[in-house]
């Protein structure tokens, strides 16, 4: 068998339409070249709305993509840790406001595989204090009522690679306050040149290898390997493209039209292994990969051999926290973010496109149920 079910990526078409304003109204959008720009940009805004901080810090989970602390540094903020609550993907409230002081300009409340960051818990914890909300949603994307999804002040977004709206490149910053994106445009330099030919090209190149046979074929050349996550500075901030702008509104189309059944079965065959799926229960959420805590890292491992021996698309995101990346140039400190490792250490994602089928699901829990199952017979 060729054919492999690789962990994300939706096939999609290429429709060009002038870019249409309202496409996230109520919110105010500004393109930029990425996703970690869009982010270093609303970092620059919020310090620079508190220009008088001298050391401007900001809070942000301990575990979660280099990419944002690329974004820190190119902004010339300090980011500070903050460990999970037990057992979840939201930063702990109690540590959020031990450490949010005079200096904090901004939290950044990731949206973790499509599940949103409580964010009017977190605002309460402010009370009036001036620092900003930077909700970075470059995992989550609404399929309808993008009035109530996101809360932050500034919201931002990635068109990359395996993200909902997934273009190769570009990313926004959106906000319902005008004014503050019109900050921006000081930060920004003009876009780099995109050569529409190549691009279509790559588009087409991308459509092939995301069929079961296409990535089967790609995993099984000579040198091909999926790394690991790792750091990459952020040089500068650009405007977006604006024929990536000119892809949007059909890429939004195409990911509202996504299918949502899957959902509903890897729910039902998890409870059935008293397992559920991170943050479940949500009518509101649009997983990106279905998130589960496995009992520990040892049975998360093994289940991530087998199925990866078998080409079940099933990965453990970033496995590290922040902390333990040896590229990041900046000192994080040592100190241990407990829940955050947990959640490194424990954490499976299973792939949900469009196509994954039932039969995958099937091996997958039967992957699950025998590893856990081995792990105690192997305890008594
Ligand atoms: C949470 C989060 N923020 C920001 C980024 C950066 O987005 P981009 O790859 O478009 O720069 C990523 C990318 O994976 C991400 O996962």
């Amino acid at each position: 068998m060729l054919s492999r079910t690789r962990p994300v990526g939706e096939r999609f078409s290429l429709k060009k339409s002038s870019f249409d304003v309202s496409l996230f109204a109520p919110f105010h959008y500004l393109g930029t070249q990425s996703g970690t720009a869009a982010l270093c940009i609303a970092l620059r805004i919020a310090r620079q709305m508190r220009s008088d901080v001298d050391n401007p810090e900001v809070l942000m989970p301990a575990y979660t993509c280099p990419d944002v602390i690329s974004a820190c540094i190119t902004a010339g903020v300090t980011p500070v840790l903050i460990d999970f609550a037990p057992d979840t993907c939201h930063m702990s409230l109690d540590e959020l406001s031990l450490k949010c002081h005079a200096n904090t300009v901004a939290i950044i409340a990731i949206n973790f595989l499509g599940i949103p960051e409580r964010i009017d818990q977190i605002r309460s914890l402010l009370n009036n204090k001036k620092t900003l909300i930077i909700e970075d949603s470059a995992q989550g994307f609404p399929r309808s009522d993008k009035e109530n999804y996101w809360k932050g002040d500034l919201v931002t977004l990635s068109f990359g690679r395996g993200k909902p709206l997934g273009l190769f490149n570009g990313g926004a910053v959106l906000s319902r306050q005008e004014e503050l994106l019109k900050m921006a445009d000081a930060f920004l330099s003009s876009s780099s040149k995109l050569s529409e030919f190549s691009y279509r090209i790559k588009h087409r190149v991308f459509n092939m290898l995301m069929s079961p046979l296409g990535y089967g074929l790609l995993t099984r050349l000579p040198g091909m390997t999926f790394g690991e996550t790792v750091y990459k500075p952020l040089e500068k901030c650009e405007h977006i493209n604006p024929t990536i702008n000119e892809y949007l509104s059909a890429r939004v189309k195409d990911f509202e039209q996504r299918r949502v059944e899957l959902y509903d079965l890897y729910n039902k065959r998890l409870e059935q292994l008293n397992l559920s799926i991170l943050g479940s229960g949500h009518s509101l959420y649009e997983y990106l990969r279905i998130p589960v805590l496995l009992p520990n890292q040892s049975i998360r491992n093994a289940c991530l051999e087998k199925m990866d021996l078998i080409g079940l698309g099933a990965t453990a995101m970033y496995k590290k926290i922040l902390t333990e990346f040896d590229d990041i140039p900046i000192d994080l400190g040592d100190a241990p973010y407990p829940n955050a490792s947990l959640l490194a250490q424990r954490l499976i994602t299973l792939p949900l496109h469009q196509d994954v089928s039932e039969q995958d699901i099937d091996e997958m829990m039967a992957v699950i149920e025998a590893e856990v199952k081995n792990a105690h017979s192997l305890d008594k």
